[in-house]
């Protein structure tokens, strides 16, 4: 059987560590106690003005090319998670794809917010188990720092800019095992962006809105159901999980998620605390880290999920 295996991973976080007392000094009314309690965010990266997620993803995209020691003209196959893309149109996809000077690969972007990039890497396992693709990469990328109403202290505090991607390639041996992806557009309201780009104008709000507590209760919910679901389809038990990479976006959904599933604190990957919540670039991020320290071993299971505005969240099981 075919299987769609990582490769390589790469991440990229821009600039310095701006702290929780950092924002208090720039005027938020906010402090450190009350961040870190509600949400385990020490620190977040914010990309100097102008700086854009084509530029951030690029980084991520050649350190994970590096690690599989391939070239961009390897690739056939190009997915970015964003919903903070350079432009309207043409897609983040191909604008990293001709800064890397790759010709010829399919790409596109994937709209799912902090569930991209468990969408993207479905989308890609498929494309390469169809064998109509051999290498792909899939990288999540985002500032979401430029849609934050920095008036909003519930919100502004909460997220930060950055960007992951992996290689994958059509392997014998085993990679990702199961994936799955589910929506429930009933849920608009609790997580959006309202603004539209209309006649030269933005029509309405342009900046991230947010019912932090039904997004929490929703969160904890189905990222244990989508965890079970990915398992189940598998055939293996969520005991046998080395790791659980759930979305970086607040410790104590984190902790529940993990208690749910009965997967300890030890088998948790966390990096929510130094770089806040980057959305689609959450995911990556925090496993290329953990596969660069020694954490993640070649021939363990990991469990990938993600979970945002639509809503729409979605997992991957897969042996690294
Ligand atoms: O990808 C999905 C992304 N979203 C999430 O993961 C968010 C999930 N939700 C949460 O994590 C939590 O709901 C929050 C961390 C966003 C908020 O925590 P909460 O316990 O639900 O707080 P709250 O919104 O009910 O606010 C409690 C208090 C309020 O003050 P009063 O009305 O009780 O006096 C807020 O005004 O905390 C106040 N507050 C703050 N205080 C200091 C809100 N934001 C801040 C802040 N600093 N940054």
């Amino acid at each position: 059987m075919m299987f769609a295996r990582i490769v390589g991973t790469g991440s990229y976080l821009p600039g310095n560590p701006v702290s929780n007392n950092d924002l208090a000094a720039r005027g938020i009314d906010t402090n450190d106690e009350w961040i870190v309690t509600r949400t385990g965010i020490r620190t977040r990266h914010l990309a100097e003005a102008g700086v854009t997620s084509s530029e951030l993803g690029l980084v991520a995209a050649q350190r994970a090319l590096e690690m599989a020691g391939l070239q961009a003209a390897d690739i056939d196959l190009i997915i970015v998670a964003t919903s903070t893309p350079d432009f309207i149109f043409p897609s983040t996809a191909c604008l990293i794809q001709g800064k890397l000077g790759n010709k010829g690969a399919a790409a596109f972007d994937v709209q799912a917010v902090c569930s991209g990039f468990a969408y993207a890497l479905g989308i890609a396992e498929k494309f390469i188990r169809s064998g109509s693709h051999r290498r792909a990469l899939v990288i999540g990328a985002e500032v979401f720092s430029r849609i934050l109403d920095w008036s909003d202290r519930g919100t502004c505090v909460l997220f930060g800019d950055g960007a992951g991607a992996v290689v994958l390639e059509a392997s014998e041996k085993p990679g990702i095992l199961a994936t799955a992806m589910h929506a429930d557009g009933s849920q608009f309201g609790i997580l959006n962006v309202p603004g539209q780009v209309s006649g030269g104008q933005v029509i309405g709000d342009p900046f991230l809105r947010m019912d932090g507590q039904a997004v929490f209760k929703f969160a904890v919910r189905v990222l244990a159901e989508i965890a079970e679901e990915v398992c189940s389809i598998a055939g293996v038990a969520t005991s046998e999980v080395d790791w659980l990479i759930p979305h970086q976006a607040n410790i104590r959904i984190i902790e529940a998620t993990g208690k749910k599933l009965a997967i300890e604190r030890e088998r948790v990957i966390v990096s929510v605390d130094r770089h806040g919540n980057t959305s689609a670039a959450s995911v990556p991020l925090a496993l290329d880290e953990a596969v660069r320290d020694g954490r993640i071993q070649r021939g363990q299971k990991v469990l990938l999920e993600g979970i945002g505005g639509g809503f729409a969240w979605g997992a991957a099981l897969l042996e690294f």
